[in-house]
């Protein structure tokens, strides 16, 4: 029997780089597994040439689980983090769930893949991604956005929702994570830990009413010509910050060509939960000038010696570097949260198909 897999195997080994030669091979190599390979170097040799032969392939990670193979969790974690939301990069992650891949994984998160390595371990749905994925969610040095795909992660596992929950109860988790928090938990598999969690993260009201879930608001159907003129009525206020083709005050990104950059899901985020995703630029700076004034708005130049800040309202005022006291980037959005509360769940939605149907900046 082994004699014959070894012929096949050796056969495709001749054309090693050709996929469907290597297909052939992992067939055979599939009813090995489980075999002790240190018992037979012979098929051993061909498994790890077979190994490098695939380097970089979903084969690569199936080899290294089929035969239970060690000293592979770099090239395992490259691939997981190339390949976050398909099932062989989950498959690549989850064999790195032990002592030794998880302080690859929490290097990786204080490294320059920390998104794809966040989605990645997000969507494994394993408790032993846990404590990693809590650790990350409450670091309010970590981006939010980091964080809150972290919190996601938690809440589609009974263990990681249960974690969630204890956190925010014990006032563990910190509040810029309630939008996150809320809109997952709510959304949980488990009905006793969703109605916890309503408790905990009342839902985001629209005019009265509870909004729906996120992917539900994402589905909904919305009328563009309503949606233009919920924009532009003065108690949306949303023309006081942004422009849509020379419409309103330029203080805000101008958002005449949005729908380009912004699909409907990360259009109503940025609406529900604007610290979340603070585009380059328009970070919120808190001045302090030597005679004890403040202002908050957004430096838009700065040279050694002057620094010009522009204000809500879309007014901009220089500032000389020697008058500054102190200047400090605050963690959250100048525009604030929970303006959707002036508008039905209904106009939200024409409000956001409006804002998706904006493609080009109009002359
Ligand atoms: C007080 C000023 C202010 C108000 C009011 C305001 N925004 Fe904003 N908005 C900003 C700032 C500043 C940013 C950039 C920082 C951020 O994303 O949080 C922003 C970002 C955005 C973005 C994301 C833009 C991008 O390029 O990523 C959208 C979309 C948006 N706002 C829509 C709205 C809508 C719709 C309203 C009304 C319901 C509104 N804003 C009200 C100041 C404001």
């Amino acid at each position: 029997m082994l004699k014959r897999f070894f012929i096949v195997l050796a056969i495709g080994l001749a054309v090693p780089h050709l996929s469907a030669q290597v297909n052939v091979q992992l067939e055979a190599l599939k009813r090995l597994k489980g075999i002790d390979l240190d018992a037979t170097p012979a098929i051993k040799k061909v498994v790890l040439d077979l190994l490098e032969a695939s380097s970089g392939q979903a084969a690569f990670v199936e080899i290294v689980r089929d035969f239970k193979l060690r000293g592979h969790e770099a090239e395992l974690l490259r691939y997981a983090q190339g390949h976050p939301n398909d099932s062989t990069g989950v498959e690549a992650i989850r064999l790195l769930l032990n002592d030794e891949g998880l302080k690859l994984i929490r290097a990786a998160i204080d490294g320059e893949h920390a998104a794809d390595t966040v989605a990645v371990l997000a969507n494994a749905l394993a408790p032993e991604a846990g404590p990693v994925l809590l650790r990350l969610a409450r670091d309010q040095k970590k981006p939010l956005a980091l964080r809150a795909i972290a919190v996601s992660g938690l809440a589609k596992t009974k263990t990681g929702a249960k974690e969630l929950l204890t956190a925010a109860k014990a006032g563990r988790l910190p509040a810029d994570l309630n939008f996150a928090a809320g809109n997952a938990l709510r959304g949980a598999r488990w009905k006793n830990l969703r109605s916890q969690a309503a408790k905990l993260f009342p839902p985001p009201q629209g005019l009265g009413q509870a909004l729906p879930p996120l992917a539900k608001l994402v589905a909904m159907k919305g009328d563009m010509a309503n949606g233009e003129k919920i924009f532009f009525r003065p108690q949306s206020t949303c023309a006081t910050c942004h422009q849509v083709n020379g419409r309103g005050i330029d203080f805000g990104p101008k958002l005449s060509g949005i729908g380009t950059k912004l699909g409907r899901e990360a259009l109503l985020l940025s609406i529900l939960d604007p610290n979340a995703g603070i585009p380059f630029g328009y970070e919120a700076w808190l001045l302090k000038t030597k005679n004890g004034a403040e202002a908050l708005g957004i430096i838009t130049s700065q040279t050694d010696d002057e620094l010009t800040l522009k204000l809500p309202g879309g007014i901009s005022i220089a500032y000389k570097t020697s008058e500054i006291a102190k200047r400090t980037q605050l963690p959250i959005s100048i525009m604030p949260p929970g303006l959707q509360a002036t508008m039905t769940p209904q106009e939200l939605v024409d409000m956001i198909t409006y804002l998706h149907s904006l493609k080009q900046a109009k002359p």
